[in-house]
């Protein structure tokens, strides 16, 4: 897959989606088309792992459950759970 900007204003398809800050990175991947691979959608199965190319200052702290899960599937730093890390604003580049 293509790295993926995430901006606050997203242009897809020829219209233009806004995303509230605190969004989840998987509501914001469907509201531009974008498939992510996922399962639980609850930060258990880790099946929605994605690496943060750039943005990360913009993410949300990784909760307890989203830490053990990524240290689970030997994830780097700039590794999140699509399912658990917020988008707080600002633009995003991520890789599935
Ligand atoms: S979909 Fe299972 S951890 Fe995100």
């Amino acid at each position: 897959m293509f790295p993926l900007l995430l901006q606050t204003a997203i242009r897809a398809h020829d219209s233009t989606t806004i995303h509230s800050e605190r969004t989840r990175l998987i509501e914001i991947s469907e509201k531009v088309g974008a498939s992510i691979t996922y399962g639980c959608r609850e930060g258990e199965c880790g099946t929605c792992m994605m690496r943060i190319v750039s943005g990360m200052e913009h993410m949300s702290e990784r909760s307890v459950l989203e830490d053990q899960v990524l240290q689970e599937n030997m994830a780097g730093r700039n590794h999140r759970l699509a399912c658990q890390a917020q988008v707080l604003g600002g633009d995003i580049i991520v890789k599935a």
